[in-house]
C-alpha cells in the first residue's frame, strides 16, 4: 500500500478545463489543465471527474427534437409534468419508475435511486440532454488507465444527490477505481470505548462531496479535481458503489410500512374504544371491535361492530361511531381508536377507510389490540389516492 497523507493536510485541486464539446477529449482537457496550472499527478492522489463531463466525452448526449415519445411517457409526462420527449429518455434509461412529484420523477438504476433517470439539463448544449454515463465502473478504469502514468493514484466519478428532507446537493460516487468506496468500521470502538455496530463510512462519496466544494455544478468549467494528502490507501481494483436492499433502508422501510408507534396523546380515546367493544355484537366471527371517534368539539362517539346473518349488512364498529356521531350534530373529526383483540394493531377495512376519509386526510386513526401493542397513521396515509367528490364532478 502506497502510504497516503497523514490526514493531517488535505488539498483539493480543481483542474479548470476548456469546454467539454459532445465527444471531446476530455482526458486530453484535464491533461492541458493541469499543465496550464504546473499540477502533476503524484502517487496517493485521488482524481474526482465529473460524470456529465464524461458523458458528454462519451458522446451520452440527446438533442431532445429527435425523440418520438411512447403513449406511456407522453401520459407519465403529463402525470409528472415533465417533456415528453424527456420522460421517454427517463423511461429507456430507468430499471424502475418509483413515483414522482411535479417535474421531478424518482428512478431506480442498478439498485439506486436516480432523480429523472440520471438525465441532466445542466452542462447540455441548448435542446440537448446529458445522459449517464453507460457503465460508469468501465469509465473509471478506463480514465485511470489512460491518466495514471506511472503514478499510483485512483479515479472517482462524481455525481451530485439530494438526501430525503435535506436541502442542497451532496457529493456521491457513481463508481471508483483505486479506493474501497465503503470502509466497514463495525467493531472499531468510539470515544468512549462502546463498539460500532452499525457504521460504515461512505469514503467515495465524502470524497467527491469534499471534491465539488471546489467544482461546483455550474459554470464553473471544473470537471475534475485532485484530492492530494487524504488518509486513503491505494488499491488496484474498480468497483461499483455497494447499494443495500430496500428492506434493510430505513427511509424505504419505515415510509412503506405507513404507520407510526403510538406515542400518547389519546389514552382516553383508546380506553372509550375498549369499553365499546364490550358491546359488540359477533355471533358469527367472534370478532370484537370498539371505535371510539373524537369530535373537535371534544366529545367521543363510541360504538362496536353490529353482525347478521347475512354478513354483507355487518356494520363496522368505526362507521357505527360515525352513525352515532352525526346523530348527535357532530361532523367534523380529529380522530379515531379502533380496538380489537388482533395480533397486530387492528387496521380499519377498506370500507370504513372510505367512509373515514370523506371527513378529512387528516384524521389519526389509532390502531390498538389488547396485548397493548399500538399504531397510528393519518387517514390520508391509509388511503391514498381515495376515491372522492371530485373524480366525478362535472368538468
Ligand atoms: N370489523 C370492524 O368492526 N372494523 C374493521 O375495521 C374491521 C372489521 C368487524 C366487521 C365484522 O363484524 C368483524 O370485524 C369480522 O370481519
Amino acid at each position: 500500500m502506497i502510504p497516503n497523507g497523514t490526514g493531517e493536510h488535505v488539498e483539493i485541486l480543481g483542474i479548470k478545463t476548456e469546454l467539454i464539446k459532445v465527444g471531446g477529449d476530455l482526458i486530453d482537457a484535464i491533461q492541458k489543465g493541469m499543465e496550464r496550472t504546473g499540477l502533476a499527478l503524484q502517487d496517493g492522489d485521488i482524481l474526482v471527474v465529473s460524470e456529465s463531463a464524461a458523458a458528454t466525452w462519451k458522446r451520452r448526449v440527446v438533442k431532445l427534437e429527435l425523440v418520438e415519445p411512447s403513449k406511456l411517457a407522453e401520459s407519465l409526462a403529463s402525470r409528472f409534468s415533465k417533456d415528453p420527449r424527456e420522460m421517454e429518455l427517463i423511461l429507456q434509461e430507468s430499471d424502475e419508475i418509483v413515483g414522482g412529484i411535479p417535474g421531478v420523477v424518482l428512478t431506480m438504476i442498478d439498485g439506486f435511486f436516480y432523480p429523472n433517470g440520471g438525465i441532466d439539463h445542466s452542462n447540455a448544449p441548448p435542446g440537448h440532454v446529458v445522459l449517464l454515463p453507460l457503465n460508469p465502473m468501465e469509465l473509471a478504469a478506463e480514465i485511470h488507465m489512460l491518466i495514471s502514468g506511472n503514478k499510483r493514484i485512483a479515479v472517482l466519478i462524481g455525481d451530485s444527490r439530494t438526501h430525503p428532507l435535506r436541502l442542497g446537493c451532496v457529493g456521491v460516487a457513481l463508481a471508483s477505481f483505486g479506493i474501497d468506496p465503503v470502509e466497514d468500521v463495525r467493531g472499531q470502538k468510539d470515544l468512549y470505548g462502546r463498539e460500532l455496530k452499525i457504521t460504515r463510512k461512505a469514503v467515495a462519496d465524502n470524497l467527491v462531496s469534499a471534491a465539488q466544494i471546489v467544482m461546483g455544478e455550474g459554470d464553473e468549467g471544473i470537471p475534475a479535481a485532485i484530492i492530494r494528502g487524504a488518509p486513503i490507501p491505494i488499491t488496484d481494483s474498480g468497483s461499483n458503489i455497494p447499494t443495500m436492499s430496500p428492506i434493510d433502508c430505513m427511509y424505504i422501510g419505515a415510509l412503506r410500512s405507513k404507520s407510526r408507534h403510538y406515542i400518547g396523546g389519546y389514552d382516553d380515546l383508546i380506553e372509550q374504544a375498549k369499553q365499546a367493544r364490550e358491546h359488540a355484537y359477533v355471533p358469527y366471527s367472534g370478532f370484537k371491535v370498539g371505535a371510539a371517534l373524537l369530535g373537535r368539539s371534544g366529545k367521543i362517539y363510541s360504538a362496536s361492530n353490529v353482525e347478521n346473518a347475512s354478513s354483507g349488512a355487518d356494520i363496522c364498529a368505526e362507521r357505527a361511531a360515525i352513525a352515532k356521531a352525526f346523530s348527535f350534530g357532530e361532523s367534523d373529526f380529529e380522530a379515531i381508536a379502533v380496538v380489537a383483540d388482533a395480533r397486530e394493531p387492528v387496521s380499519p377495512c377498506g370500507i370504513c377507510r372510505q367512509n373515514l376519509i370523506e371527513f378529512g386526510h387528516e384524521i389519526m386513526v389509532i390502531m390498538a389490540n389488547l396485548n397493548g401493542q399500538i399504531s397510528i397513521a393519518t387517514m390520508g396515509e391509509l388511503l391514498p389516492n381515495p376515491f372522492n367528490a371530485h373524480c366525478f364532478s362535472i368538468k
